[in-house]
């Protein structure tokens, strides 16, 4: 495991996160690099040769993490022509990126075609239309697949359930069917698949194979329409344990899609996010005040929803512990951040032994944390630390004040 403790203080790659802290400052993001591979061999070492794990940028997109996957043989899986750019950056190579949203701007398909990479995803009539239009105009052939709306429930938050049938993702059977004929029509359309996220933290086996099996049958029904699809991508979403759940072996789950795919002659696309850096990174953070008022205990912190939103977003569960492992007994906290809202809470009700200089672990925040961090209440976005077998490499550092205001005109 990645982060261990020894000699009760809390370790990455067997560097002390009190040196990490001390070092760095906190609020500060720090990934382990064996887990985040650890993690992707899981998937890797199960798909076929011709397969694609494409990794899920948005979950977290710093350029040396997507490097470090892009050496391991990873595709990627975009949501906008930054995501790309960076994936291009990190070494991805354009065959094996696929390019999701359901609002591709005109500069993104342009990229995306200038790049050939493997797959754009359209997700509706009218993006075909501008993706036909945009081919025409620059003489390019547009490798593309349709976005299915599989109406399967993730059985997962709301906010993060992508497949429902009033979602916004997507197209419907008979849709997509109509656009794949209009796309063959066009003449500039190379159609390479089809693909269905059914929503991310999927706990259950099941849904990922109804999801497969709503593929295969897509793929039947375009056949009997006459239209031959090689490639099918189930999407991401197999989800983590935050709170001691069971958590999917990616492993298991490709063996019996890969077992189900035998014999038809297509080929896999996988697009994990969560999954590969979720457990692989903590955010650093230390106690800036005790609070005890006649109704609670508060623990101020320096991280706030502005680094991590996941707690006040989703009510989203971390494990938040002290680095240094004490002898005192635990007192419950309210874990807060500094954030003016109230909606600024990382941890209710948690049992801590808390002192003036202590320093906390906030687990599992490799994904989907620091991408989705913001500057709210003008606060400097935390650097980002990669630990390698000892090595500890800063790789992107702390925003500066300057940083806050250098967008900001005619100052
Ligand atoms: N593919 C597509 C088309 C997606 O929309 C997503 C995630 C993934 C793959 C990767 O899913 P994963 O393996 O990471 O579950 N911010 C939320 C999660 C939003 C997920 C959005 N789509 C959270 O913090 O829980």
């Amino acid at each position: 495991m990645s982060f261990l403790e020894v000699n009760n203080s809390l370790c990455v790659e067997g560097v002390p996160l009190l040196d990490i802290a001390r070092d760095y400052g906190t609020p500060a993001y720090v990934y382990s690099s064996s887990q985040i591979i650890k993690n992707f061999d899981n998937y890797f070492s199960s798909i076929r040769k011709d397969d694609k794990i494409c990794f899920s940028v948005k979950s977290n997109s710093n350029i040396h993490i997507l490097e470090l996957l892009a050496n391991k043989g990873s595709g990627f899986d975009v949501v906008s022509s930054g995501e790309l750019r960076k994936c291009l950056i990190a070494g991805g190579k354009p065959e094996n990126i696929v390019f999701s949203g359901v609002g591709k701007s005109i500069e993104d398909i342009e990229l995306a075609l200038k790049e050939e990479i493997f797959s754009i995803n359209i997700e509706s009539e009218a993006e075909l239309d501008r993706i036909i239009e945009i081919a025409k105009k620059n003489g390019a052939i547009a490798q593309c697949s349709f976005r299915l709306n599989p109406d399967i429930s993730a059985g997962s938050h709301p906010f993060v359930e992508t497949g429902g049938k009033s979602s916004k993702f997507g197209l419907s059977k008979t849709n997509a069917l109509g656009a794949a004929k209009k796309a063959e029509n066009s003449g500039v359309i190379k159609i390479k698949g089809i693909a269905s996220h059914v929503g991310s933290q999927i706990s259950k086996k099941e849904i990922v194979i109804k999801n497969l099996d709503f593929l295969m049958q897509t793929k039947k029904d375009f056949q009997e329409a006459g239209i031959i699809l090689n490639n099918i991508n189930i999407g991401g979403g197999l989800g983590i344990s935050y709170k001691g759940e069971d958590q999917l072996i990616p492993s298991d789950v490709l063996k019996e899609v890969v077992d189900k795919l035998a014999l038809t002659n297509t080929n896999l696309i996988v697009e994990p996010g969560r999954s590969i850096v979720g457990k692989a990174g903590i955010l650093l953070t230390k106690l800036e005040y005790l609070k005890r008022t006649e109704t609670s205990n508060f623990a101020i912190i320096d991280a706030g929803m502005n680094d991590l939103i996941r707690p006040s977003l989703y009510n989203a569960w971390h494990n938040i512990r002290t680095i240094e492992k004490s002898e005192n007994s635990n007192e419950e906290f309210n874990i807060v951040g500094p954030i003016c809202e109230s909606a600024d809470v990382m941890g209710e009700k948690r049992g801590l032994s808390l002192t003036k200089d202590s320093i906390l672990a906030i687990l599992d925040a490799g994904a989907y944390g620091h991408v989705m961090s913001s500057n709210y209440n003008s606060r400097p976005r935390p650097p980002e630390i990669l630990v390698d077998d000892c090595e500890v490499r800063l790789i992107r550092r702390r925003e500066s004040f300057q940083d806050l205001i250098s967008t900001q005109t005619n100052l």
